[in-house]
């Protein structure tokens, strides 16, 4: 462990190396910590590919699945395509109508917490929340999500059946695939059906990978920024009643949530050939990270990275990531973080935290804090 602070348990690496020799299942793979180091690397797809199937995640994916999630484990030309593919999907939620009805959604579960004693966020609020805003992102029913949020808090790793899981999941996509209606469906499976690159029909694969990603991807890390802004704002209510009315101010508050918490600690690259990170050596075909949540803490970038600042601008966060992969969800993650922050204001008097377990990221290398494992809180109405 570098230092016993689960904030930013990669300061004194960052500062004193740049560079952090980490291990993950036993794999050597140095963690790239600054910020200027970690948005360099994330544009330079030739030296960090991406082109590296189950091997993005760390740690790798191969035990979970077997199917290349797309677009994120291709580089350009094949990375383009596939993300112009889905461009028109992951943007909907600028939609003004998109955002009225994944405010309904917050504001139904705000209402039903409010009716009882106390609730417990991350899987009676959060992951339905999640759920329900990915059935509203997908064009599907809402009653599909019930079965998504049975799968728990990660499609993968949420209890110890993550082989299990990964084929749970695997089964799912195929169905809903082969169950589409390909002339007339409006939701996304049926659009992945009729879906073509270059004038090709999809591949049965390549329409796995794209669902297996849309349902992993934004599962535990949208989760986590709920639960971590609700704590917040149960112990500083007079931040949440000064920004709560106004748009921007609840913009800017979102971008800090999402520095703050980093969600996503770090992803992986492969080098293809021989690298050297700030004087570790690198083999062809091993991996680095790309450590997002110590570029959102780096102090060379953020004054008084550890404090919480609704209003800090710029914030120029790596919380989405950076360069060709940045978070297509992005814009879904902030609709609902927005719209949670808003009506947590108007809707609520104020928040007690009964009891929390807090979730820690256990590495070898670092420990780190990212969210709750439980956080049973009462909300009162406004
Ligand atoms: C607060 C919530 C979220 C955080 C912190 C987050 C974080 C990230 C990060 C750091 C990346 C960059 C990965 C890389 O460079 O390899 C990424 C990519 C991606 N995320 Fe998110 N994400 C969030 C929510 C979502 C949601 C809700 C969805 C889907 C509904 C989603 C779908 C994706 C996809 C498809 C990519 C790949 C983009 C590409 O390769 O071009 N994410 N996300």
């Amino acid at each position: 462990m570098t230092e016993p602070d689960p904030i930013d348990p990669f300061r004194a690496a960052r500062r004193d190396h740049g560079v952090l020799a980490a291990q993950f299942a036993g794999e050597p793979i140095p963690m790239i910590l600054r910020h200027a180091d970690v948005r360099k690397a994330a544009r330079d797809w030739e030296t960090y590919s991406s082109d590296a199937p189950m091997r993005v995640p760390i740690p790798s994916e191969e035990a979970v699945r077997s199917v290349r999630q797309l677009p994120i484990e291709a580089d350009p030309p094949l990375h383009t395509r596939f993300r112009d593919l889905l461009k028109p999907i992951f943007l909907q939620p600028l939609a003004p109508d998109y955002q009225a009805r994944i405010d309904t959604l917050i504001a139904g579960l705000i209402d039903a917490a409010l009716t009882r004693p106390h609730v417990e966020i991350v899987r009676n609020f959060a992951l339905p929340l999640q759920s329900r805003a990915l059935a509203c992102l997908l064009g599907m029913p809402e009653a599909a999500a019930e079965e998504w949020i049975s799968w728990g808090t990660h499609v993968f790793h949420d209890g110890d059946d993550s082989t299990d899981k990964g084929a749970v999941l695997d089964r799912y996509i195929r169905a809903a695939l082969d169950g589409a209606d390909v002339p007339a469906g409006t939701d996304f499976f049926a659009i992945l059906r009729r879906a073509t690159v270059d004038g090709h029909a999809l591949t049965r694969d390549e329409m796995v990978g794209i669902a297996n990603l849309t349902f992993a991807g934004g599962r535990d890390t949208v989760i986590h920024a709920v639960s971590r802004i609700i704590a917040y704002f149960a112990d500083h209510r007079a931040e949440l009643a000064k920004i709560a009315s106004d748009t921007k101010r609840v913009a800017f508050a979102t971008e800090e949530f999402v520095r703050v918490v980093s969600p996503l600690t770090h992803i992986g690259r492969v080098c293809p050939h021989p690298t050297d990170v700030h004087g570790l050596a690198v083999p062809a075909d091993a991996r680095v990270s790309l450590c997002w949540a110590s570029a959102n803490y780096d102090e060379a970038v953020f004054d008084q990275p550890e404090t919480v600042r609704l209003d800090r601008s710029p914030n120029p966060h790596l919380g989405f990531g950076s360069g060709i992969h940045n978070c297509l969800g992005a814009t879904q993650a902030r609709t609902i973080l927005r719209s949670l922050i808003r009506q947590l204001g108007t809707q609520t008097r104020a928040i007690t935290v009964m009891a929390e377990q807090r979730q820690y990221e256990d590495q070898p290398s670092y420990r780190r804090w990212v969210g709750y494992e439980s956080l049973v809180v009462r909300m009162e109405p406004a």
